[in-house]
């Protein structure tokens, strides 16, 4: 259905294209400059004037009602009614990566079976799969182009979908909303195994006994490596490699000054991510809240020793 709705738009926008730009063309060509003729003003007020903008205008308007019309069935069977599935997902953006949480056996979030992943989404085939879609900042928008997959996701919202996947393998996640410096970086894959094969993997990681979090996944599921790189390399936001003890430049309130990088000042850059910017970086980190003091100590000195 939406293939069709998509050809069916690209066929009329493609045809009102050639007609208008040939009319454009051609009256470019055939009325154009010859000896010095003054051209004529029309105001537009009688008929045989008005008739050139206001018949296209109705054309136009038309042309859209015929688009609504051939929507309206597919918007009724996607949206229509939300199939009931034991298989769920919360999925939310954040800038600048996607974090999935699987409801595991229970099919209840926030429990002890959760299976939380960043940047991957892993899913059962030929099965129906629940997602509720959320955003934690700004307007994102979880695209999946080989599932014909496109829906907002809006900051206080929980917006509810549904997809099914129907061949086994791996593909494109995007997000299809300027949501800031990274938007181009937000992509994520969603992996589809075999029934089978995805009960293994949900049972091995949804044991119930939870080890404690490493520092990376605490990092991981916070979105810190989706903006910052360990190895050197410019993302979003400025390298974690020697990060400790280097001088760099800031703009605090404004003005610029240079700082040794020490442990107020990453503690700082983590609570409070807009009192100083490096220079060169835009500020778009959100503020990590809800950090218990062991986190936060557990970050800087992974911090401290990225080297
Ligand atoms: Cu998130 Cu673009």
């Amino acid at each position: 259905d939406i293939d069709h709705l998509t050809w069916l738009i690209t066929w009329i926008g493609g045809i009102c294209l050639l007609l208008a730009e040939g009319v454009l063309f051609y009256s470019a060509v055939r009325f154009r400059r010859r000896g010095a003729r003054p051209a004529r003003y029309s105001t537009g007020e009688v008929w045989s004037q008005a008739r050139w903008v206001l018949i296209p205008v109705m054309v136009v308007v038309a042309l859209d009602l015929l688009i609504d019309v051939a929507n309206a069935s597919a918007w009724h069977e996607i949206k229509g009614s939300i199939p009931r599935s034991h298989c769920r997902v919360r999925i939310v953006g954040q800038q600048f990566a996607w974090h999935f949480t699987l409801a595991g056996r229970d099919e209840e979030f926030d429990t002890d079976d959760d299976v939380r992943t960043v940047g991957e989404l892993h899913v059962p085939a030929y099965t129906d799969v629940n997602f509720e879609l959320q955003a934690r900042d700004v307007l994102h928008s979880f695209w999946v182009p080989s599932l014909r997959l496109k829906q907002d996701a809006v900051p206080g919202r929980t917006i509810p979908g549904w997809f099914r996947a129907l061949e086994t393998g791996s593909y494109d996640i995007a997000c299809a909303e300027i949501c800031g410096a990274g938007h181009s970086l937000m992509s994520a894959r969603l992996v589809v195994h075999d029934p089978d094969e995805y009960g293994r993997w949900i049972r091995e990681r949804s044991s119930g006994t939870k080890a404690p979090l490493t520092v990376q996944q605490l990092m991981t599921d916070r979105g810190c490596f989706a903006c910052h790189s360990t190895d050197g390399s410019r993302l979003v936001g400025p390298t974690y490699q020697d990060l400790f003890g280097r001088e760099t430049r800031v703009f605090t309130d404004g003005r610029e000054r240079t700082l040794q990088v020490d442990e107020e000042y990453l503690r700082r850059s983590i609570l409070d991510p807009q009192a100083d910017i490096v220079q060169g970086y835009p500020p778009t980190m959100p503020a990590q809240q809800n950090l218990s003091e062991a986190e936060l100590a557990l970050i800087l000195e992974y911090l401290k020793s990225c080297r």
